[in-house]
């Protein structure tokens, strides 16, 4: 019965902006919604070449289950992976998972009862609010703005609600495109450190920064209390589903058990795969060569705001990641923008969702990464139009 269903979740876009964005993507209109990544640099040949060589070498192997835990030749190359952003950590320190989704819904599952507080930066990364609100619901927002994170309400929070932990994208935040500096990041570990906080480090954007370089946290000293999480999905391939947590080794096991009772493992034949793939591509030259194309984009998107969006409207070019970040006069609802924009050729996320208590209605997330910088010109043109209009 329909009616004897838990309660749904609420962060999610409503029924009707979800199937507009379904449309959407199925249709012709230029879409800056979905931070996806380019699929015109996915790496396709390379990948047919590394998936027809798990199938002539290891089929066995790779048509098989495998330990839940991860591929052992994959758990060592992400841990050499995370050496080159500076994070030393043992292939037993590591669980690959269903993408960085997954990891963020076991450590939840891991570390929170339904009684606990969650501490999470506002705006945050929509779908792991969804994640995390499966556990509780007793979520407190810690202000985010772009590269800057409101430590007294960090700090309030932990003395008041003494958060199970606190979720963080400390580079490339999604939504705002935003990074903390070294000192914030200092001072992050070393607060959350003294008040007994564990801290979820988001990095899936970590490798995607366009100006200058930041060292995730746990490449620090002392951050035996923070979860890193890795994805391969914005660097290499979403389809592959694969991502990784890195936490002590006492923790991956726990992982691993509530990771079986789920699904046994991730999937054999993309770890493969991949392993294949990374054996003779190095991951770091494929990022090189996708970093100019999102930059010109990046910067294609910032100028077409600049011209073509009203003065009323407000925004920060990201220095990291896929997505602008705009806020709009207070009297405009992105929801109820969104089906004329779609009318007009041209979709986007509402941003409401990105909010995990109190929502705001006059938020857009606008991707550049995966459409050509003509689209993004005409795109923002006519976005920009509509948006104007609804200015008095
Ligand atoms: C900040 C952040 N974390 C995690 C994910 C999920 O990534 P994956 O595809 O690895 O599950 C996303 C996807 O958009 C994201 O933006």
């Amino acid at each position: 019965m329909i009616s004897e269903f838990k309660a749904p979740i609420g962060h999610i876009q409503s029924g009707q902006t979800e199937q507009l964005l379904k449309k959407a993507a199925e249709s012709d209109v230029i879409s800056f919604a979905g931070a996806l990544p380019s699929s015109a640099l996915f790496p396709g040949a390379e990948l047919e070449e590394a998936f027809a060589r798990t199938m002539a070498e290891h089929s066995r192997e790779a048509l098989q289950y495998n330990w839940c835990e991860g591929y052992q030749p994959l758990r060592e190359q992400i841990a050499a992976h995370m050496s080159q952003r500076g994070i030393h950590a043992a292939p037993d320190e590591i669980l690959v998972t269903h993408g960085a989704q997954q990891a963020l819904s076991l450590i939840a599952k891991l570390l929170v009862s339904s009684a606990d507080t969650i501490a999470l930066e506002s705006p945050t990364y929509a779908t792991a609010i969804q994640a995390f609100e499966l556990q509780s619901r007793n979520l407190l927002d810690v202000r985010r703005d772009f590269d800057c994170l409101h430590f007294f309400m960090l700090k309030e929070a932990l003395d008041r609600a003494q958060p199970r932990f606190l979720y963080i994208i400390p580079t490339g935040h999604n939504p705002t495109g935003g990074s903390l500096s070294a000192v914030e990041r200092e001072s992050l570990v070393a607060m959350t450190a003294n008040d007994g906080c564990i801290v979820i480090e988001d990095d899936a954007y970590g490798e995607l920064q366009y100006d200058r370089t930041e060292q995730p946290l746990k490449s620090r000293e002392n951050t035996e209390h923070v979860f890193y999480v890795g994805s391969f999905s914005k660097i290499l391939s979403p389809g592959l589903r694969v991502g990784w947590v890195h936490a002590q080794q006492k923790a991956i096991i726990e992982l691993s058990r509530i990771k079986q009772a789920i699904d046994l493992q991730t999937g054999s034949l993309s770890q493969l795969m991949l392993s294949q793939y990374l054996a003779t591509h190095p991951l770091t030259d494929h990022v090189r060569r996708c970093l100019p194309v999102y930059r010109t984009r990046r910067d294609a998107m910032a100028v077409s705001l600049r011209q073509h969006f009203p003065e009323e409207a407000m925004w920060r070019t990201p220095v990291a990641g896929f997505s602008f970040w705009i806020k709009l006069p207070d009297t405009i609802s992105a929801e109820d923008l969104l089906p004329e924009a779609i009318a007009h050729g041209v979709a986007f996320d509402p941003g409401c969702v990105n909010f995990p208590c109190e929502r705001k209605p006059n938020f857009m997330r606008l991707s550049f990464s995966n459409q050509e910088p003509q689209h993004i010109e005409e795109g923002i043109a006519i976005l920009g139009k509509l948006v104007s209009s609804k200015i008095d």
